[in-house]
């Protein structure tokens, strides 16, 4: 064969294996509205970066005819590529092959580009499309899965895992995206579960669709499976590209530090107005953190679910920052299973990938009841506890208004190792609300006085004079400094700079055992 013909057939077979399952399938994956495994990772890397790996490899099986189905690339596209010309490693399964099913041969390709991931210290990043194991394969493909699962793990905390559902995602493939740091799905054509509604309607003769039972929305809003829910795929590749941008290459690295155009030394003087006169008034604590971050841009996580609580990323003077808000605009920015729950693992993302994190706090506690006691809000509470406990990031908080009970010393006190802990002015940092507080210790006095309303308010107005402010924290250098509402973005940036060589661990451990 001339050196013309073997090029000619290189480049017919590397044609072949970049068609997929062929022409008609490309097409009904069109007609879906989904794009194809190629399509989506020329939209998520850099144009032209893109580096294939093992774009001929096929499966090895016989059974029920497969012999005579051999498609190369075997239902999955891996390889490397470039977001903002830093590194990703990437695998995008292709429905158009096998109907994107996972095979031992798949899987070995997803576990390569997973380890070198790990080995080059670079984001793994997964678009997943599939129908779950490849069933004519049985045991070797849940070996597979398993392998990949296995690979989740360690990878955890070495280097960011995102995942894109972009198609069905059902049974025990659900749980390697659960493992990952990030969940993007979109609304109407990415499903998880781990079983589907035919078998909920046998099991538990519940009536429920594919997008009730787990569409993008129940699972960004109701079991917090998703940390994002998109209109469509090219906005959902189109946000982790955002996210990347936010996230060091790996645990030894730092976030990206990039030059900052807003002022550091910017004056904000409507954060001076922002807190109503009234305790019991919201406000949006999200509005807050966009005046202070850099260019009003705050990329926030997990928006729709537990909205008591704001997490997300965000830059000050060029630096990735991690944000914790309570936000008073929902349940009055209350505790509760949820919000602790989603808190906690933003923080432990950033303390794995050396993101500081700044918290603003504005908590009236935690909330009551039998719901929240019987669904484990202890437990729950705990892990975001331990969070902030175990994180030796940069953590700094700017106490907003409500700092009471047990969430004062939550929400990053300085007595669990706060590094800057700031206060405005409208701070009230106390063990309860003075209402409830004057019930309790002045109960008889009340009940005795001739005019027990007016005895109340007079405590009430006693206790808030005293206690419902910053000064006695301050007194006790709990609090390192009251500050001007307005001066908090130059403050915030001065003290990141001052903790950019912190230093800080924990006692040598095989890990810590964080209640689950
Ligand atoms: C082999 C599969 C497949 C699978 C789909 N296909 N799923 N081939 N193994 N798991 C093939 C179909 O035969 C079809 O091939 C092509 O892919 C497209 O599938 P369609 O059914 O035509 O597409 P659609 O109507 O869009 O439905 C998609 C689907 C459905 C909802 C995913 O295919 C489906 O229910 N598949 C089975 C899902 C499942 O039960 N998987 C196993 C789950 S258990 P042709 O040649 O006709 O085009 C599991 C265990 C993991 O995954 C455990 C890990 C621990």
């Amino acid at each position: 064969m001339s050196i013309e013909d073997k090029l000619r057939l290189l480049k017919q077979k590397q044609e072949q294996a970049k068609l997929g399952g062929g022409t008609d399938k490309i097409a009904a994956q069109h007609k879906k509205g989904k794009l194809t495994a190629r399509e989506r990772l020329e939209l998520l890397l850099d144009p032209g970066s893109f580096e294939e790996f093992d774009m001929f490899v096929t499966h090895r099986s016989s059974d029920f005819g497969l012999d005579k189905q051999i498609i190369p690339g075997d239902g999955v596209v891996t390889g490397c590529g470039l977001i903002d010309n830093r590194v990703v490693f990437v695998f995008s399964q292709d429905f158009t092959v096998f109907g994107g099913s996972l095979s031992e041969a798949h899987a070995e390709k997803i576990c390569k580009v997973m380890k070198a991931a790990m080995k080059m210290g670079a984001p793994i990043i997964g678009l997943n499309d599939s129908g779950g194991a490849r069933i004519q394969e049985g045991v070797v493909s849940l070996g597979g899965y398993a392998d990949i699962f296995l690979l989740n793990t360690l990878a955890s905390g070495v280097v960011p895992q995102i995942s894109a559902i972009l198609g069905p995602c059902a049974g025990g493939a659900v749980y390697s995206p659960a493992i990952t740091d990030f969940v993007f799905m979109v609304r109407k054509t990415s499903y998880m579960f781990v079983t589907g509604p035919n078998v909920v309607k046998t099991v538990t003769h519940e009536d429920v669709t594919m997008e009730d039972l787990g569409g993008a929305d129940t699972h960004a809003s109701k079991s917090g499976v998703a940390h994002f829910a998109c209109d469509s795929e090219a906005e959902a590749i189109f946000k982790i590209r955002k996210l990347v941008s936010f996230l060091p290459q790996n645990n030894l690295d730092d976030p990206p530090h990039i030059t900052a155009s807003d002022p550091y030394d910017r004056i904000e003087d409507k954060l001076n107005h922002i807190i109503p006169d009234t305790p019991n008034k919201p406000y949006d604590m999200i509005e807050v953190v966009k005046l202070i971050v850099d260019d009003g841009d705050y990329f926030e996580i997990h928006a729709d679910y537990a909205p008591n609580i704001t997490v997300g990323f965000a830059r000050l003077g060029g630096r990735s920052i991690g944000i914790v808000g309570n936000q008073p605009a929902h349940l009055a920015g209350v505790l509760d299973v949820d919000s602790s729950i989603k808190g906690a693992r933003f923080i432990r993302f950033c303390d794995s990938f050396n993101i500081p994190i700044i918290t603003f706090e504005d908590v009236p506690g935690f909330l009551p009841g039998t719901a929240q006691e019987h669904g484990g809000i202890i437990k729950h509470g705990a892990k975001l506890l331990y969070a902030y406990c175990e994180a030796t990031v940069p953590k700094i908080t700017v106490i907003t208004r409500k700092a009471y009970g047990g969430a004062y010393d939550v929400m990053n006190s300085k007595h669990v190792r706060g590094d800057m802990n700031y206060a405005w002015p409208t701070a009230e940092i106390a063990v309860m609300g003075p209402k409830g507080a004057v019930e309790i210790i002045f109960k008889k006095e009340i009940d005795a006085a001739p005019d027990p309303q007016k005895a109340l308010d007079e405590k009430v107005a006693e206790y808030t004079e005293k206690f419902a402010n910053p000064y006695k924290a301050a007194e006790r250098g709990y609090i390192d400094d009251i500050i001007e509402p307005s001066q908090t973005r130059p403050r915030l940036i001065r003290a990141l700079g001052m903790l950019s060589t912190k230093r800080d661990s924990n006692p040598p451990k095989k890990h810590g055992n964080i209640p689950l």
